[in-house]
């Protein structure tokens, strides 16, 4: 159990050691509190700081999250930070898929028989159980990509959520689920060995997206792709049957209108 006194030791030369080569310049530092760390980073672009970034938060008084959600977390629970660099792919469509891939590979990696982190387009990470038959889907993280160009250059700045710690959780009366997290599938995992096997692989993820786009990502997503043949409900009112994703990372729904292409401005998506 983490006291609000006892340091994170966070891995910060070792990730500034994996990383410096493949992005010159590279920066790295742990804040004990922010606003939200996508915040801060895009005050930063805006005044003119371009290098590549990576901001950690150990608290957060105003988390974002996709669609004006919030993002919640005591110090320790979850792992959040931001990585924000000068990007500039052709294609930007499939970003945060292929970072749902790069995250998803690099924590799932003991092959358990009985669980899984799944994706569910177009930014969650989901933590699938199966216990007795019964299959449990709970949200583990979740991704926030935001973009912003100043006297023409482009940064983007990727903002990561992961549950890593269970929380205290009293829903009496509501309908929420609690969420999954990290220490469900590795009892030993915390923020900050989550921060070093995910920062690495993610950079990577980043510049060959900015190289070739989602359509290397296709396959990965696929095998960890929750919603693929399950019904939607898509927000604009519309239900169909997901079909998995495109080369540019559009989902595919077959809707009675026949094959839709939904773009993740457009719509959120929920299994009915
Ligand atoms: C979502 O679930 O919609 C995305 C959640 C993203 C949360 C992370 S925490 C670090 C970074 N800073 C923020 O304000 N948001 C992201």
């Amino acid at each position: 159990m983490l006291l609000p006194t006892d340091p994170i030791r966070w891995p910060l030369e070792a990730i500034w050691q994996a990383v410096e080569q493949s992005l010159p310049g590279f920066t790295c530092e742990v804040l004990p509190t922010v606003d939200s760390t996508n915040t801060e980073l895009m005050r930063r672009f805006k005044a003119g700081q371009l290098e590549p970034t990576l901001l950690v938060a150990e608290q957060q008084s105003a988390g974002r999250g996709r669609l004006g959600r919030q993002w919640h977390s005591q110090r320790g629970d979850s792992l959040m930070f931001s990585l924000g660099l000068p990007l500039a792919p052709i294609d930007w469509s499939g970003l945060s898929l292929a970072i749902g891939v790069s995250l998803a590979d690099s924590l799932d990696a003991a092959n358990a028989p009985d669980q899984c982190i799944a994706l569910k387009w177009p930014n969650d990470m989901w933590l699938v159980t199966k216990q007795n038959h019964v299959i449990q889907e709970r949200k583990l993280g979740g991704i926030l990509v935001e973009t912003a160009t100043f006297d023409g250059q482009r940064y983007v700045v990727i903002g990561v959520g992961i549950n890593v710690r269970a929380v205290e959780f009293a829903a009496q009366g509501s309908t929420a689920v609690q969420p999954g997290c990290l220490q469900d599938l590795q009892s030993d995992a915390d923020v900050a060995s989550t921060l070093l096997r995910v920062l690495a692989p993610l950079v990577q993820t980043v510049q060959a997206f900015e190289q070739f786009g989602f359509a290397p990502f296709q396959a990965r997503f696929a095998r960890r792709d929750v919603l693929a043949g399950r019904d939607v409900a898509l927000s604009e009112g519309t239900n169909g049957q997901a079909h998995g994703v495109t080369e540019s990372g559009a989902l595919l729904v077959h809707t009675l209108a026949g094959m839709k292409e939904i773009t993740s401005s457009e719509v959120s998506v929920r299994p009915c």
